[in-house]
């Protein structure tokens, strides 16, 4: 992604679009002497079939109401960073021994090849230098690839080309998620979630660096499709019922609850909870004897009425919802997005993406 990138925004205020499979997502925010303020932000319904497993099937489609939500979210930026997800999508950091830099790329070409679930020549990708490290007294380089299939990235390219953006940077979303939940606490083992409609995002934060990111092809949309299915509703009525009562009537917990209704929600989000445990077993296979303190939900899904509890319950962690905007200057924008901040996550953090 590297070749992707420009020069930094000019006016010192930043825009991240964050296209999803149900809601575009957008935040602008502008860096103070005091620390970033949310200066505008936007929430529209993304056109039904345009986006799906992370590619943008119509860009066109997507490129109107994308237009149509900066207007309204008064956000006149030409440039903005763009967040990328799906099953092929993923960050890892790897480490080396101490050898020159372009001896690196030959070797970051060579793991890449490893770890890419599809062929690196079809791929963009970007490498970062995390840090050097002292480990068992040997110097280790550290440092995080992030890939994308590049006929994913184009479409992308092509939205926001078609709403006459200018691309500054494409993100990994799970990468974008852990700098816009950041602005809490950096240091210990933190797993990150961004619950989408159709997609999970999880990303591993070890000491402040994400470790590796993996997309879950799974969403809170299986919720509301159980509900429609056990209540015999449409998908709308489902999703009204979903928004209110999320994953129990008032009567949690399910023990209590009468009838299916929790226990089928729980049935709704096993998939998630599974794929989640395995991202968890994968770290700990990696990092013995690092303990993992928490977990920290976002996205629209982490909305969810009663979702934290559900999952501390599963997961055996403490499970909150991020909050992208603690921290943030009390800008004008600051209280109306409050509500919805969760899902912000991932807009938030490609706003405060300082491109290198
Ligand atoms: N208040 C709420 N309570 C429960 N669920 C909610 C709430 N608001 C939004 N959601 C759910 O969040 C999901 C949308 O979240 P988000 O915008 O993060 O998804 P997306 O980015 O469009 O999807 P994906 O990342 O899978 O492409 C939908 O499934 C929606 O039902
Ligand atoms: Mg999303």
């Amino acid at each position: 992604m590297t070749a992707l990138r420009n020069l930094l925004p000019t006016g010192g205020a930043t825009v991240g679009i964050d296209i999803g499979t149900r809601a575009i997502k957008v935040a602008q925010i502008r860096r103070t002497g005091k620390g970033p303020e949310l200066q505008r932000f936007g929430i529209a319904s993304t056109p039904r079939g345009s986006v799906e497993g992370g590619l943008v099937l119509d860009p066109q489609a997507v490129a109107q109401v994308l237009r149509g939500l900066l207007r309204t979210a008064r956000i006149g930026a030409r440039r903005a960073i763009i967040a990328v997800t799906g099953q092929n999508v993923l960050a890892r950091v790897l480490r080396f021994p101490p050898i020159p830099e372009d001896e690196v790329k030959r070797a970051i070409r060579w793991e890449a090849e490893r770890h890419l679930p599809f062929p690196v020549d079809e791929a963009v990708i970007d490498v970062q230098t995390v840090r050097q490290v002292n480990r068992d007294d040997q110097q280790q380089l550290e440092v995080l690839l992030a890939a994308a299939p590049e006929a994913l990235v184009l479409t992308y390219i092509q939205t926001l080309e078609n709403a006459r953006l200018m691309v500054d940077a494409i993100e990994v979303a799970a990468l974008a998620m852990a700098r816009g939940l950041a602005q809490t606490p950096v240091s210990g083992t933190h797993v990150l979630v961004n619950l989408g409609a159709s997609m999970t995002d999880v990303a591993v934060v070890h000491d402040g660096v994400p470790q590796f990111t993996r997309t879950i092809l799974v969403g809170s949309d299986a919720v509301t499709q159980a509900i429609s299915k056990l209540l015999k509703v449409d998908e709308a009525a489902a999703e009204e019922i979903k928004l209110r009562y999320g994953l129990g009537w008032e009567e949690w917990p399910p023990e209590r609850a009468e009838g299916a209704y929790a226990a089928e929600m729980a049935e709704a989000l096993s998939e998630i909870v599974t794929q989640v445990r395995r991202s968890l077993d994968f770290f700990r296979a990696q990092f013995s004897g690092v303990t993992i303190n928490d977990m920290i939900l976002c996205g629209g899904g982490a909305l969810l009425r009663h979702l934290d509890r559900h999952l501390t319950g599963e997961l055996d962690l403490p499970v909150t919802i991020g909050n992208p905007l603690d921290g943030m200057q009390p800008g004008e924008q600051l209280l109306a997005a409050q509500a919805l901040a969760p899902q912000l996550a991932v807009a938030t953090g490609l706003a405060l993406r300082t491109i290198e």
